[in-house]
C-alpha cells in the first residue's frame, strides 16, 4: 500500500462515492429505507439493487443510466441471513453497509471489471497478489455457459495475475435477489490477508482471513416463481461491496470491528454497562457480548427509524428476535438488568447520521420504542425467574 495515513471510514466511502460521480458519470442516488415497503418479496433492503428492481426488470426507468451510493441492507430472515453468525466472527453483521454502482442498460461486465480494478488497485493501492477473482462455472439445470467473457475482460483489462482467477457454481457465482426476479451471473473479488499471502486455496472456503469484498453482478435474466429464466430485454450492472470489510482491509485491520466504524458504540456500550474495553477477542464471552450488541444496536435503530417496530410477525418478529438476542448478552455478561439499548441509539446516530441524515431526525422515537419492547422482555424474563423458583420450591417440599 502506497505511504498514505489510514484512512477514516467516513473518507473511504467517499472515496467510492467520489470515484464513480467524478470519474465515471454516475449520479448518486441516496440509500432505499431497509424496510421495502412496497415489495412484498422482501423481508429487508438486503442488496442495493433493490430499490432498482423495477428498471432491472424493463417496468420502470430512472432519470440516469448510471447510478452510485451505499445502500443500507439488512441481512436476517428470509434468503440472505447472518443472524447466526453475528458477535461469533469477525465479518458477519445483520446490518451493513453496501457500496455499490449500477448500470441500466448501459455499460456492461468490461467497464465494470476495469473500474472496480483501478479503484481496489491505483486509487486505494492494495496489493495485487493479495486479489483474486471468481467467474461463474455455468450451469446445466439452468441452461447457463459458463462466463468464459467475464474471465476473457479480467485478464485482458486488468493486470491480475491469470492463476488468481477461478470458475465456480451457481452456489457463489450466480446471484439472485430472492427466489424470484432479477438475477445474474457474477464475478467476486476477494481478499487474501494471511500474513504470508498464502490464501489461494481458501478463497470460498468460509475463511476470516480470505473474504470477499466486492461483487460484480451481471443482471441479464428474471427467474420467475416456478423457477424459470428469461432473459431481460436489457443487461445491466449491479456491484455490491461490504463496506465494513473494505474499511477493515484499507485499514489494515483483522477484524470489521476493529475499525473506527465501531468506536462510538463500543464507547457506548462501556459507559452505560460499566464494563472493560472492549478486547477484540473472537472467544471471550465479553467481547463477543459487545460484538452482539452493536451490530445488533445499529440494525434495531436504522430499521425503527426506517419505519419497522418490533412486532410478533414478518419483519417486526425478526426485529423482536434481534432485541432479545441483545438483551440477554447485556443482561447475562454485562449483568445489566435495566434497559439498556435505549441508551446506545446516540452513539448509532454519532457513527451513521452523517451517510444517512434520516437518523437524525428522530432518534428519541426511535430511543423510545425500544426501551419499551426491552421493558416488556425483561419483565418476561423476571415472570420466568419467578415461575422456576416457585416449580423448584415445590419440587423441595
Ligand atoms: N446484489 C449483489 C450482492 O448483493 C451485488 O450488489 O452481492
Amino acid at each position: 500500500m502506497p505511504e498514505t495515513a489510514v484512512k477514516t471510514a467516513a473518507e473511504i466511502r467517499q472515496d467510492f462515492l467520489d470515484f464513480f460521480t467524478e470519474k465515471h458519470g454516475h449520479t448518486f442516488a441516496p440509500s432505499s429505507p431497509v424496510v421495502p415497503h412496497d415489495d412484498p418479496t422482501l423481508l429487508f433492503t438486503n442488496a442495493g439493487m433493490n430499490q432498482f428492481k423495477d428498471v432491472f426488470l424493463g417496468q420502470g426507468e430512472r432519470e440516469y443510466k448510471r447510478a452510485v451510493n451505499s445502500q443500507k441492507c439488512i441481512r436476517a430472515g428470509g434468503k440472505h441471513n447472518d443472524l447466526e453468525d453475528v458477535g461469533k466472527d469477525t465479518y458477519h453483521h445483520t446490518f451493513f453497509e453496501m457500496l455499490g454502482n449500477w448500470s441500466f442498460g448501459d455499460y456492461f461486465k468490461a467497464e465494470a471489471i476495469q473500474w472496480a480494478w483501478h479503484l481496489l488497485t491505483e486509487i486505494w493501492g492494495l496489493d495485487k497478489d493479495r486479489l483474486y477473482v471468481t467467474v461463474f462455472e455455468g450451469d446445466d439445470a439452468d441452461g447457463l455457459e459458463p462466463d468464459e467473457e467475464a474471465e476473457q475482460l479480467w485478464k485482458e483489462h486488468t493486470d491480475i495475475d491469470p492463476s488468481h482467477i477461478s470458475r465456480w457454481g451457481k452456489k457463489d457465482n450466480f446471484w439472485e435477489m430472492g427466489d424470484s426476479g432479477p438475477c445474474g451471473p457474477c464475478s467476486e473479488i476477494h481478499y487474501d490477508a494471511t500474513p504470508d499471502k498464502s490464501g489461494s486455496e481458501l478463497v470460498n472456503r468460509d475463511d476470516p482471513q480470505v473474504i470477499e469484498i466486492w461483487n460484480l453482478v451481471f443482471i441479464q435474466f428474471n427467474r420467475d416463481k416456478s423457477g424459470k429464466l428469461t432473459p431481460l430485454p436489457a443487461k445491466h450492472v449491479d456491484t455490491g461491496m461490504g463496506f465494513e470489510r473494505i474499511v477493515r482491509v484499507l485499514q489494515g485491520k483483522t477484524s470489521n470491528y476493529d475499525t473506527d466504524i465501531w468506536m462510538p458504540i463500543f464507547r457506548a456500550i462501556q459507559e452505560k454497562t460499566g464494563g472493560r474495553p472492549y478486547g477484540g477477542d473472537l472467544e471471550d464471552h465479553t467481547d463477543i457480548a459487545y460484538r452482539v450488541i452493536a451490530d445488533h444496536i445499529r440494525c434495531l435503530t436504522v430499521a425503527i427509524t426506517d419505519g419497522a417496530v418490533p412486532s410478533n410477525e414478518g419483519r417486526g418478529y425478526v426485529l423482536r428476535r434481534i432485541l432479545r438476542r441483545a438483551v440477554r448478552h447485556a443482561r447475562q455478561t454485562f449483568g445489566v438488568e435495566r434497559p439498556v439499548l435505549c441508551d446506545l441509539v446516540d452513539s448509532v446516530v454519532e457513527s451513521l447520521g452523517e451517510a444517512f441524515p434520516e437518523l437524525k431526525k428522530d432518534p428519541e422515537r426511535v430511543a423510545k420504542i425500544i426501551r419499551e419492547e426491552e421493558n416488556a422482555f425483561l419483565r418476561t424474563i423476571d415472570r420466568g425467574i419467578e415461575h422456576f423458583h416457585d416449580a423448584a420450591e415445590r419440587t423441595e417440599s
